[in-house]
C-alpha cells in the first residue's frame, strides 16, 4: 500500500479498499475497474461493496452517531479545520490523482483541493453560529407568557453523500463538512471515476482525527449498489449531485427522507446588442469550455441578438481556437472526456446538428476521448444540441430577435440551474432576471457555482434544495422545539 497519506494506484491490478485500519488490498474478488480517461486503460481497481458490507458500515455509523451528535461544536470545528489542513498538505498528490482519474488539468485540480479546504474551514466557523430562537406564547391570540418555546437545530442522523465525477473531492466535501458540523455521520458513495479520490479524502479525515465510525466511504458502481443505499431504512438524508436522470431515479427510490439534489443544467448566456462584447466573449468561452465543458453550470447555449451575432460568433470562435487542447499534466483547458461513451455522446450531437444545418466555426477533430472544442453557429430549435446537456466541449449559438425571445427560450428548457445576461443596462438586466426561471442569474458574468457561501440552487430538472455553506448546514439539520410550561 502507499507510503504517503495519499494512495494512488500503481497499475491496473492495484486494488484498494479503505478499511477501519487504513488501506487494504481487495480480497474477495469483488472489484470495480477504474478506467483512466487519458489512456482509456484500467488504472486500478476498488472494492465493490456488497449489501451486507453496506449494512455493516451503516451499523458502525449508527454507533458513531450516538457519540458524534454529542460532540461539542468547538470540537467538531477543530476536527474539520484539521481535515482541511490535511487536504492542503496533500494537495499535490491529490491533484495527481484527479489528473489520473478524471483528466482534470493540474491547475483546476489544485484549485479544487484548495477550494475544498476553504469550504471546510468556512463551514467549521459558520457551524458555530447555527443559532435558534425563543418564542413566547402571548404573541399568539388567547395565549399567555406561561408557554415559552426554545427552538434549536439538531442533526438528522446518517447522511448519504453521493458526488459526481467532475468534482469528486469538492462535491464530496461540500456534503460531508456541513453534515459533520451539523452533528450527522456520513456514508460516502464516491463516483466510480473519482473513487480513489473519495477514499483518499476519507482517509485524510481519519488522519485528521475524525473517527472512522463518523464517515465511511463505500465504493461500487452506482447503478449496482445505489438503490440499496438510497432505500436503506437507516439512511436519514440523501445529498446527491449528478445527472437529472439519476437524481429523479433516486427521488423515486428514497423513502420519506429529506433530499438535496443538484442535477443537470443547460445554462444560457443571453447577449444583448449593448453588451460589452469582449467581456461577453471571455466569459462565454471560459464558462463553456473549462474542464472541457464538464460542469453542470457550463454555458451550454448562447442566445445572441441577431444585430451582433456575426461579431460575437467570430470573436468566440477565434478565442476557442486558441484554447489549449491535450493532456491534463500540461494544464490544457480541453482534456479527454471522462469516458469513450461520453465522447461518443458529444461527438454524435455535434455531427447531428451539422447534418441539420448548423455551421461549425471551428475544426471538427477527435482523438479517442479527446474532442476538440466546437462552436456551432446557426443552431435552431429543432436540434438536440439546443436542448440536451452534452457535458462536453461544444457551444451552440442560437440567434434571436430580442431579449424577450431570449428569456422565453431560456425558460423553455427543462433545466433551471443558471442563466447569464450580458448588457450594460443593469436595470434592464434585473428586470430580465426577474423573468428567468432558474436558480441563479449572473449579470455580466459566466454561469458558475461559487463563491461557495452563496446559495447554489437548481429548479425544474436541475434539482431541489440549496447548496452553499449555510444552506447546506440548514438542509442537513432540522428544527427542534422545547416548550417550557411555566
Ligand atoms: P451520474 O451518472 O448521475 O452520477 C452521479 C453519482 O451518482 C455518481 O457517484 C454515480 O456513481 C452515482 N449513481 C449513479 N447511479 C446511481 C443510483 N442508481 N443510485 C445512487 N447513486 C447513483 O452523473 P455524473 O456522470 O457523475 O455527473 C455528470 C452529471 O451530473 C451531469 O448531468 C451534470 O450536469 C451533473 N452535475 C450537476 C452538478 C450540480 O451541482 N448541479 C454538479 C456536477 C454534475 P457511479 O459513478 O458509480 O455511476
Ligand atoms: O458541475 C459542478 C457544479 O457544481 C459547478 O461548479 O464551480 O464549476 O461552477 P462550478
Amino acid at each position: 500500500m502507499s507510503e504517503t497519506s495519499v494512495f494512488i494506484p500503481s497499475g491496473p491490478n492495484d486494488c484498494a479498499k479503505l478499511g477501519p485500519t487504513g488501506w487494504t488490498s481487495c480480497q474477495d474478488g469483488a472489484e470495480v475497474a477504474i478506467y483512466g480517461p487519458v489512456s482509456g486503460q484500467v488504472i486500478g481497481k476498488v472494492h465493490a461493496y456488497t449489501t451486507h458490507e453496506v449494512d455493516e458500515a451503516i451499523e458502525k455509523l449508527e454507533q458513531g452517531y450516538q457519540t458524534w451528535k454529542r460532540t461539542l461544536l468547538v470540537d467538531r470545528a477543530r476536527l474539520l479545520h484539521q481535515w482541511a489542513d490535511k487536504l492542503q498538505e496533500n494537495a499535490p498528490q491529490l491533484a495527481n490523482l484527479l489528473m489520473l482519474e478524471i483528466a482534470k488539468n493540474r491547475r483546476d485540480s489544485l484549485d479544487e483541493i484548495q477550494r475544498s479546504a476553504d469550504f471546510i474551514h468556512y463551514t467549521a466557523e459558520e457551524g458555530l453560529r447555527l443559532t435558534g430562537e425563543t418564542l413566547f406564547g402571548d404573541a399568539f391570540p388567547g395565549q399567555t407568557r406561561e408557554k415559552v418555546s426554545m427552538v434549536g437545530r439538531v442533526p438528522l442522523g446518517v447522511v448519504l453523500a453521493i458526488p459526481p465525477f467532475n468534482y469528486p473531492v469538492n462535491l464530496a466535501v461540500t456534503k460531508i463538512a456541513p453534515a459533520l458540523m451539523g452533528g450527522n455521520v456520513v456514508i460516502l458513495k464516491p463516483p466510480t471515476q473519482g473513487a480513489f479520490a473519495g477514499m483518499n479524502i476519507t482517509n485524510l479525515a481519519y488522519e485528521a482525527g475524525i473517527p472512522d465510525n463518523v464517515i465511511i466511504a463505500v465504493t461500487g458502481v452506482g447503478r449496482v449498489i445505489g438503490d440499496y443505499l438510497v432505500a436503506h431504512p437507516k439512511v436519514n438524508m440523501i445529498n446527491f449531485t449528478g445527472s437529472t436522470q439519476t437524481g429523479q431515479h433516486i427521488a423515486q427510490k428514497a423513502i420519506m427522507v429529506p433530499l438535496l439534489l443538484e442535477l443537470g443544467g443547460k445554462d444560457a448566456a443571453i447577449v444583448l446588442p449593448d453588451a460589452d462584447i469582449d467581456r461577453a466573449r471571455d466569459n462565454i468561452v471560459s464558462g463553456a469550455f473549462s474542464f472541457s465543458g464538464q460542469r453542470c453550470t457550463a454555458v451550454k447555449r448562447v442566445l445572441v441578438v441577431k444585430d451582433i451575432a456575426d461579431q460575437l460568433s467570430a470573436k468566440v470562435a477565434e478565442k476557442v481556437m486558441a484554447l489549449t487542447v491535450g493532456n491534463p499534466e500540461d494544464d490544457c483547458v480541453v482534456t479527454p472526456l471522462i469516458s469513450t461513451q461520453a465522447a461518443d455522446f458529444v461527438w454524435d450531437m455535434i455531427n447531428e446538428a451539422i447534418s441539420q444545418g448548423a455551421v461549425s466555426l471551428t475544426p471538427l477533430r477527435r482523438e479517442g476521448n479527446l474532442v476538440y472544442p466546437v462552436v456551432l453557429d446557426y443552431v435552431t430549435r429543432d436540434m438536440r444540441v439546443a436542448w440536451e446537456e452534452p457535458f462536453g466541449p461544444v457551444l451552440p449559438i442560437i440567434r434571436i430577435d430580442g431579449a424577450e425571445e431570449g428569456v422565453a427560450l431560456a425558460n423553455a428548457s427543462e433545466y433551471g440551474l443558471q442563466a447569464a445576461i450580458f448588457t450594460q443596462d443593469v436595470s434592464r438586466a434585473f428586470m430580465l432576471a426577474e423573468e428567468l426561471d432558474v436558480g441563479t442569474v449572473q449579470i455580466n458574468g459566466k454561469t458558475s457555482r461559487g463563491p461557495d457561501h452563496f446559495p447554489f440552487v437548481g429548479t425544474k430538472a436541475s434539482g431541489m434544495g440549496a447548496q452553499g455553506v449555510r444552506y447546506s448546514l440548514l438542509a442537513m439539520t432540522r428544527l427542534k422545539s422545547t416548550v417550557l410550561n411555566i
